[in-house]
C-alpha cells in the first residue's frame, strides 16, 4: 500500500537541532546529558550549534563587565553574532534552545541570536526550552515565550535545573563563582556553586522521555512530550520578588542606557555604584519582604497558586512518570 505523505514524514530520521550557550560548559553538559538516550538513535540527528557573539564576554567576569551588560540584559539589547553553522532555511523537527538567564532575562548571547536573521529556524517550528540558572528564571522565561510567540515557534516543554543549595547560599555561592571562578565549597556552609552533578545526571530522563514519545510531535503537535517528570518547580515565594526587581531593573536599565553604549566610562562607575545600592536595597528589602509575604499570604493564596500554575507551563512540577525514566 502507498504511504501517505505524513506516514512517510512519520517514519523519516528526526533532525533536532540544539542551540546553547554556555561560558563554564555547565549548559551544555547538562544539555548533553538530557539528550544522551538520542545519541544512540538511528532515526535520530542531533545538530549542535554553540551560539557564539562576536565579541566574546570574559569569564571569570571582572565586577565591572559583569554590571555594564545589565541594561542590555534587561532591554534584550541583541550583541553582534558570529554567523551560525547550520542553514537556518532546513527543516528542523524539533529544536532545543539551552539558555543561561542574565539579569532576569535570556543571556545576550541568546538574545542575539533570537533577533538574528538565523532564528527563522524556528519559524512554525516545536521548541523545548532547557535552563540552568541560579534560581531566579520566572522572568525570563516569560520573554523567552514572548519572543518565541513573535518568531512563529511553539513552545512546548520547559526544563529547568537550578544551582544547589538553599537561596541565601546560592546569593554568594553563583556570584562568587562568576567573579573569581572559584566553584568550591567553602566555610563548611557553602555548598559548592553551581547546578548538582547528580541533578544534571539525572536530566537524563528526560531525554529518556522524548526518543518514546517523538512520534508525538506529528500525532499531537504542540503538546507536551515532557510532562510527569518533574521538568520545572516554581516556588511561589519568587513571584513577586522576580516582579518587583524586574520593574527596578527596567527603570534604572533605562537611565544607564541614555548614559551611554556598553564601555561608557561615566556609565561603568555609575553601574558599580548602583551594584552597592542593589546589595544594601536587599538587604534591608529582604527582611521586609519576609514578614509583609507571611502576612499577606492567607489573602493571596489562590492567587499564588494560580500563578504558579500557568509559570509552569508548559510542562508542569508532576512526577508521575519519574520512576518510569529514571
Ligand atoms: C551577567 C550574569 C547575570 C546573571 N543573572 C542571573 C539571574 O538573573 N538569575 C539567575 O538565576 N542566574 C543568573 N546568572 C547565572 C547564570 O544563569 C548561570 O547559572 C551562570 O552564568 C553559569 O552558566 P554556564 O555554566 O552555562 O556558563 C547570571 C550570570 C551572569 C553571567
Amino acid at each position: 500500500m502507498k504511504k501517505s505523505v505524513s506516514d512517510r514524514k512519520g517514519s523519516s530520521k528526526k533532525r533536532i537541532l540544539v542551540l546553547y550557550y554556555s561560558q563554564t560548559g555547565q549548559l551544555e553538559q547538562a544539555v548533553r546529558s538530557m539528550l544522551s538516550p538520542l545519541e544512540e538513535c538511528p532515526t535520530v540527528e542531533l545538530v549542535y550549534e554553540n551560539l557564539q557573539p562576536k565579541i566574546p564576554y570574559p569569564f571569570p567576569w571582572p565586577i565591572i563587565d559583569f554590571m555594564d551588560v545589565f541594561p542590555e540584559s534587561v532591554y534584550m539589547d541583541p550583541p553582534e553574532m558570529v554567523p551560525v553553522g547550520f542553514d537556518p532555511d532546513s527543516h528542523f523537527d524539533l529544536v532545543i534552545l539551552a539558555y543561561q538567564v542574565w539579569f532576569l532575562s535570556p543571556s545576550l548571547p541568546v538574545t542575539g541570536f533570537l533577533k538574528s536573521g538565523a532564528a527563522r529556524v524556528l519559524k512554525g517550528r516545536p521548541v523545548i526550552t532547557f535552563i540552568a540558572c541560579r534560581n531566579m528564571w520566572l522572568t525570563a522565561q516569560e520573554k523567552m515565550k514572548a519572543s518565541l510567540k513573535s518568531l512563529g515557534a511553539t513552545l512546548i516543554d520547559n526544563v529547568v535545573l537550578i544551582d544547589q543549595g538553599p537561596a541565601w547560599s546560592t546569593f554568594i555561592t553563583t556570584p562568587r563563582w562568576l567573579l573569581t571562578g572559584k566553584r568550591g565549597r567553602f566555610w563548611r556552609v557553602f555548598p559548592p556553586a553551581g547546578v548538582a552533578p547528580g541533578d544534571i545526571a539525572r536530566a537524563v530522563r528526560f531525554g529518556r522521555a522524548l526518543a518514546d514519545s517523538l512520534d508525538k510531535l506529528e500525532s499531537a503537535p504542540g503538546k507536551p512530550l515532557l510532562w510527569g517528570l518533574g521538568a520545572v518547580k516554581v516556588n511561589p515565594r519568587f513571584i513577586a520578588g522576580e516582579k518587583i526587581a524586574h520593574r527596578g531593573f527596567s527603570l534604572w536599565g533605562r537611565f544607564f542606557r541614555m548614559i551611554g553604549k556598553q564601555g561608557n566610562r561615566l556609565r561603568r562607575s555609575l553601574l558599580v555604584l548602583y551594584l552597592l545600592f542593589l546589595f544594601c536595597m536587599i538587604t534591608v528589602m529582604l527582611p521586609i519582604s519576609i514578614v509583609v509575604r507571611a502576612l499577606a499570604q492567607p489573602f493571596i493564596r489562590k492567587r499564588l497558586q494560580e500563578g504558579v500554575l500557568r509559570l509552569e507551563e508548559p510542562s508542569g512540577s508532576s512526577t508521575e512518570r519519574m520512576a518510569r525514566y529514571l
